[in-house]
């Protein structure tokens, strides 16, 4: 074993060591593997959580890559496991897969707790499984490294690079508004994902890996890797290997975890240009590592911070070019004046000294400080009687001729209404309305689906329209763009002011002075409170039920109210 561990100090010695029945019992069913004493009687056991699954096309190279993290920990001395945990697909899982993310957290660290692992290495990637993967081990409290998917390379179309996410929906409006014929349509469809890996634009995916790096739970320069990459396979085994070192040196989660840490993750999401899904998943991690964040802390990130990096919602690139650039190290030199550069990582040094010396590729792809695409933030939270408790929006994705709008709304009270009635050639709409999806909400919704990016009406796409003022308590993807107000707090559905909103009433909407206000007076809100009705609930049973009673609203990061960090839950007995 290269990193000396006394044997009797680790957590697994208390199932494998004692000479009693019990640790008979647990002695003897590894050896049902065909394993032997020398492969793991005092070593350190690793547990590698793995969300692959043949429904998870993003994840889908990860039992390759597991193979590769168990020769770094054999190499480093340890023993490796490999546990499946449930795979949160972006693409299938219905009604959202963000109803989930709290289950897999909770399979996380259950995982963790009842079984004789010392150390644990994270795998994931696609949007939910980064943030569930990690609320968990959190909580677990073991040593961890995470792991990603790593980016797909980039989509291809008729000579044309193609993002994911972003580019269907941009060609989507084409196609509904008469200019892309069948065949085209058809190609797009083979070209736009055509390698193993998570979407390659800056997406929830890329945005919460990028945060996952500057958390200190990546090894540098591990979040942008292209999956298909050998550097990725390289990463996989390092990971193995290092992992020995954290259990060594007892290397916890909340001695990475801390408000510093989160304060370099913030300073990330802006500069990247991060998707509106991270803050949620960033508030529900702080909460499981007791560090004191806030929606309203977003927003000062967001004024004090630069968008650096050119990548698609927001820019020109895709992961790939970041990556080539110089990946995550490379920016966060840039950004070191705003770092906390002392915060801790899983490699044992400071995130100071892994970006020391950095240097930017391709500074058409990683701006310098002097040319940013934008002076401030990718995303900011705005106020008022329509969100008292906020709501999100992605100016750098949005026509800046509607950051500051005022416009007639037209109300649709949840997403089936929206379907029936969108395309409506008699729906009375223009180009200044502000079209409003309520019932989207964690419980609404229900899960808060990404439903946030409304489609366009077709009659205002014909005449030529790209981009209108959107307001709903959905998410939207984070491969979306448009000027989209989201996570409005609290939702409709448990009786939040856009709840009463009417078509015809007037919204204010002014994102420089961060403000979001319906033009309705108080008395008349209060009239329509007074006959306001909670829409029934949607579950009577099971999960559902489960997630409706105890999810927390979006500006709190719709953890469950019971998973936050607290008291400590024991170890188990062994018995
Ligand atoms: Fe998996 Fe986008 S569908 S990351």
């Amino acid at each position: 074993m290269s990193q000396q561990i006394d044997p009797e100090s680790l957590r697994s010695y208390r199932w494998f060591g004692p000479d009693d029945q019990r640790s008979f019992g647990h002695r003897s069913r590894i050896k049902q593997m065909g394993l032997s004493r020398e492969d793991y009687l005092g070593k350190p056991v690793v547990g590698i959580l793995n969300t692959w699954s043949e429904l998870n096309p993003c994840h889908i190279h990860l039992r390759e890559r597991a193979e590769a993290i168990k020769r770094g920990v054999w190499q480093s001395g340890g023993f490796p496991v490999e546990l499946p945990v449930m795979s949160l697909d972006e693409s299938y899982i219905k009604p959202t897969s963000m109803l989930y993310r709290n289950l897999l957290a909770m399979e996380t660290e259950e995982t963790i707790r009842c079984h004789p692992l010392d150390g644990v290495i994270l795998m994931g990637g696609c949007d939910k499984t980064t943030p569930a993967l990690i609320m968990g081990a959190t909580s677990a409290g073991l040593p961890f490294l995470f792991f990603s998917a790593g980016p797909m390379i980039p989509g291809y179309f008729n000579g044309e690079r193609l993002g994911s996410g972003s580019d269907m929906w941009k060609y989507w409006a084409e196609r509904c508004a008469g200019n892309l014929c069948d065949e085209d349509w058809h190609a797009m469809e083979d070209g736009i994902a055509r390698s193993p890996g998570h979407c390659m634009t800056m997406g929830t995916a890329s945005t919460m890996a990028a945060i996952a790096e500057a958390l200190g739970l990546m090894l540098p320069g591990a979040s942008s890797v292209p999956a298909v990459h050998a550097d990725h396979v390289r990463v996989a085994s390092a990971c193995g290997r290092r992992i020995i070192g954290m259990i060594a040196e007892n290397l916890t989660p909340d001695r990475i975890l801390t408000a510093e840490a989160f304060h370099n993750a913030c300073v990330t999401t802006m500069a990247v240009g991060g998707s509106t899904n991270s803050l949620i998943h960033m508030l529900a991690m702080a909460g499981r590592a007791g560090v004191d964040l806030t929606l309203d802390s977003f927003d000062s990130f967001s004024r004090s911070t630069p968008t650096l990096v050119n990548v698609r919602p927001s820019g020109e690139f895709l992961m790939e070019d970041f990556f080539e650039a110089g990946g995550l190290p490379a920016l966060l030199e840039v950004l070191r004046p705003l770092l906390k550069t002392d915060a801790l990582t899983v490699n044992g040094q400071t995130i100071g000294e892994n970006i020391a010396g950095r240097q930017i590729i391709r500074p058409e792809v990683i701006r310098p400080l002097d040319n940013p695409i934008s002076p401030t933030g990718g995303i900011c939270v705005l106020k008022g009687n329509l969100a008292p408790n906020g709501c999100v929006m992605k100016p750098t994705a949005a026509d800046p001729r509607l950051l500051r709008h005022r416009g007639p709304a037209v109300v649709f009270e949840n997403y089936p209404d929206m379907k029936k009635r969108l395309n409506d050639p008699d729906l009375e709409v223009t180009a200044d309305s502000i079209l409003i999806l309520r019932n989207a909400g964690p419980i609404g919704g229900p899960g808060m689906p990404e439903w946030g990016m409304l489609p366009i009406p077709q009659k205002l796409l014909k005449q030529g329209v790209r981009d209108m003022v959107r307001l709903s308590d959905a998410r939207m993807s984070g491969t979306s763009y448009g000027s989209c107000v989201l996570h409005v707090a609290p939702e409709s559905a448990v009786g939040g002011p856009l709840a009463l909103v009417r078509t015809g009433d007037r919204i204010e909407l002014d994102v420089e002075n961060r403000s979001i206000r319906l033009c309705v007076p108080d008395d008349e809100l209060e009239k329509r409170r007074a006959v306001w009705k909670a829409p029934e609930p949607y579950y009577g049973r099971g999960f559902g039920y489960l997630f409706s009673r105890h999810v927390t609203q979006a500006d709190k990061g719709c953890d469950f109210d019971f998973l936050h960090a607290g008291v400590p839950t024991r170890e188990p007995e062994i018995f």
